[in-house]
């Protein structure tokens, strides 16, 4: 026996696929080719690599990929001219702006100036508040996937115990709309949370998302629960290691008796860009007047 592992990279694999065959119906009806304009702002090594593996995926899918790399020194109004640039290019679907942005740029008023239509993040209050309200909106990337991988595992989520730990913008406070949309009855439990582990225990479904490398223990985790890790963390390397190794926020090791499991890496991770590339697919049939396709 033992848990099932949900191979996220598999999953996203083919919803890469899955897009990439849709891009031709698209430029048959439109005459352009869907577009996803990504901007990097300074030298943070880890958003360098996602920059370029979004820019490689939208490319295998037969997308136009657009960098914008500027330099850290670039002022928050510099940014948004940059952004409205972008808002009003045809050619340009989708626009992300990677986070984080150097400490003299707000997040905030960066997002404000994406066009929502154009805001495959998800993250502009309009999306939000779209979400929240149960319109049709671009949601965050990172909890759609997880939503994603749940519904492949499980089918009707309806009625089901789902505890999302983590309450950030990006993956929390999303992850707990599309759960509560799903008709999960949902709790949001953060660091402020009392008696965490007997809250987790109660859940059908956990996603945990609070960047604590394995901080939910095994014995949290009932039997059968579905458990969704979006935890990225790596440790400090031990003697005889190059780098330290990666874990998730829940002790994988120790979850032998759930039902499933994303492993720490190869589950979520690789859906963010999948799911970026459907958002983008999405956002270009709504600019177009086109309903987009089914299923995707
Ligand atoms: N940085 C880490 N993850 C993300 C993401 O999903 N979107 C953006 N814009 N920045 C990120």
């Amino acid at each position: 026996m033992g848990a099932t592992i949900i191979d996220g990279k598999a999953f996203a694999a083919g919803l890469r696929e899955k897009v990439g065959a849709l891009v031709p119906a698209f430029v048959e009806a439109t005459g352009r080719i869907p577009g996803l304009a990504v901007v990097l702002v300074g030298e943070d090594p880890a958003s360098e690599i996602y920059v370029r593996s979004k820019d490689r995926a939208a490319t295998a899918a037969g997308m136009a990929s657009f960098e914008y790399w500027r330099p850290a020194e670039t002022s928050e109004q510099g940014l948004i001219e940059l952004v409205e640039e972008l808002n009003a290019d045809d050619n340009v679907d989708g626009i992300l702006v990677q986070l984080p942005l150097p400490d003299h740029i707000d997040d905030k008023a960066v997002i404000a100036a994406i066009d929502p239509a154009k805001d495959v993040d998800g993250f502009h209050v309009v999306n939000a508040g779209r979400l929240a309200v149960g319109e049709d909106a671009l949601v965050p990337c990172t909890p759609l996937g997880c939503l994603m991988l749940l519904k492949d595992r499980l089918g009707d989520l309806a009625g089901l115990e789902a505890v999302v730990v983590g309450r950030s913008n990006i993956v929390g406070k999303p992850m707990a709309q599309l759960l509560l949309g799903e008709n999960c009855t949902v709790t949001l439990a953060h660091s402020r949370t009392r008696d965490l582990a007997d809250v987790v225990r109660r859940a059908d479904i956990v996603v945990a998302a609070v960047g604590r490398p394995e901080m939910i223990r095994g014995d949290w985790l009932k039997d059968g629960a579905v458990v969704i890790d979006v935890g990225i963390n790596r440790l400090e390397a031990q003697p005889g290691e190059k780098r330290g190794k990666l874990v998730g926020d829940v002790a994988f090791a120790e979850a032998d008796h759930v039902r499933a499991i994303t492993p720490v890496p190869g589950g979520v991770g690789p859906m963010t860009i999948a799911v970026l590339l459907r958002n983008t697919l999405v956002a270009a049939h709504a600019r177009a007047g086109l309903v987009p396709p089914e299923g995707l």
